[in-house]
């Protein structure tokens, strides 16, 4: 090419490699938005589009909220950032206490990072670190869940349990064993919140351990409700069950609240619904409602006291992020939770979980190419049989016919549709996304 050709591009959408994206359909006819208010996102052209999924889990309190916008806009003004290596501001203190007190019994210290892929790696970092601080280094095995989603880091991919995530990626973290998934739709089908079958698949946990001795395991990392692969919620007595096994055996258990925390099943953490205390939480999207990214990981009393150890002077632990306690991040979330305090917005959702899981199932159940609903919190998920031969082509046809004719965002994962709408949505609003879902499914039948 000599230097004077120009250089065209065939439109001005081909520089950016989407994520998790169909690029080439995408290009062709673009889902685009420009807003944002309450439970809509805006196009250029001003039409709106239904959330019904908060972004991506996240938007729990709604789209442009006041509040969170003024607090941003006014951090941005006066600190724009600060290290929090060796130095700090006030706010992430503010915040951390915060998070602290709304996590059960005494996971009391919260460690910061920028998204909840690190999150789960700062975890299960932690864990491998906890134990060499408290003289087992040899316990360095992790335990995932086969369709437990963790994020795309290493660590993440490594324990999780979703094949695509995992098969492109070479060989990942060794010493890395997975739970069954706690999914059967032989005996699950059409449960609202939690199945009653399954608790017993808690007990594979005995067996891995048994395989690889107790002494060599470090930590278990689960996601209460598996969210991103299809919204799995925990059979009744399974999360009890994975608690008490991994006291007896001494080892850590981790949940990653990442979707599940922050009110999207009512409470402030699933921990709390559930009864369970893990030692660790991971957090992220919900706690600045996705309005900056942060994330983090809540940790018990005696894990961190653990680390306390040692002349003062010495750093305790080797890891941290750039961004860890971004200002911005941590305004965001100071106002976030005021909001989610100031409008009871975690006891709405428990408050609307029957209205919203009897608008799904009688709205949807029946159409054609439906085989489960599931329902849990504000969260649904409706499985469709898959196109002969071309498996997640339905799940993709009814996310684009819903953004286009319906003026609805969905999200789907293979062929099933999820969704997970602002904890501020109304009644009618909840009927609203059952009529557009139920007129959708029709059309890609
Ligand atoms: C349970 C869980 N963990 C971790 C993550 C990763 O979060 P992020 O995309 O912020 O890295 C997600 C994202 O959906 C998630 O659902």
């Amino acid at each position: 090419m000599s230097a004077a050709t120009p250089v065209l591009a065939p439109n001005d959408l081909e520089s950016y490699w989407m994520p998790f994206t169909a690029n080439r359909a995408f290009k062709k006819r673009p889902r685009m938005v420009q807003g944002a208010k309450d439970m809509h996102y805006i196009r250029a052209d001003g039409t709106k589009v239904l959330d019904a999924t908060a972004g991506l889990w996240c938007c729990n309190a709604g789209h442009g909220r006041q509040p969170i916008v003024e607090a941003i806009q006014a951090q941005a003004a006066e600190l724009d950032y600060a290290p929090n290596f060796q130095f700090a501001h006030p706010k992430v203190f503010a915040l951390a206490a915060k998070v602290a007190a709304m996590a059960p019994a005494d996971l009391d210290h919260v460690f910061f990072c920028g998204s909840g892929s690190e999150a789960v790696d700062s975890a299960l970092k932690i864990a491998l670190a906890y134990w060499n601080v408290t003289g087992k280094g040899q316990k360095t095995r992790l335990i995932g869940r086969e369709r437990g989603y963790h994020g795309v880091g290493f660590g993440g991919i490594s324990v999780g349990g979703i094949v695509n995530s995992r098969k492109f990626f070479g060989t990942l973290l060794a010493g890395v064993d997975h739970l069954p998934t706690t999914y059967n739709r032989a005996e699950q089908a059409y449960t609202k919140g939690e199945p009653d079958f399954g608790a017993h698949l808690a007990d594979e946990l005995e067996r891995i351990v048994t395989l690889h001795d107790a002494s060599t395991v470090a930590a278990v990392i689960v996601e209460p409700m598996a969210g991103s692969t299809g919204v799995l919620p925990p059979p009744k007595g399974y999360l009890q069950k994975l608690r008490a096994i991994c006291d007896k055996h001494g080892i850590l258990l981790i949940f990653d609240e990442v979707i599940s925390g922050f009110g999207r099943l009512g409470f402030g953490f699933a921990a709390e619904r559930y009864g369970v205390v893990p030692d660790m939480i991971c957090f992220a999207k919900g706690v600045t409602s996705g309005a900056v990214p942060m994330g983090g990981v809540i940790v018990r009393k005696p894990i961190f006291d653990a680390f306390m150890k040692g002349d003062d002077h010495v750093i305790e632990l080797f890891h941290g992020y750039t961004y860890s306690g971004h200002p911005l991040a941590a305004a965001a979330g100071l106002a976030t939770l005021e909001l989610y305090k100031e409008e009871g917005l975690f006891e709405r959702a428990k408050a609307l979980e029957g209205v919203w899981a009897d608008a799904i199932f009688d709205k949807i159940k029946g159409l054609p190419n439906v085989v489960d609903i599931r329902t849990l919190g504000l969260v649904a998920a409706v499985d469709l049989t898959p196109i002969e031969g071309k498996v997640s082509l339905r799940g993709y046809q009814a996310m684009e016919h819903a953004f286009h004719e319906e003026d609805m965002m969905v999200r789907y994962t293979g062929d099933t549709i999820a969704l997970t709408p602002p904890l501020v949505i109304s009644e009618s609003q909840i009927g609203e996304i059952a009529d557009k879902l139920a007129r959708t499914i029709n059309a890609v039948a």
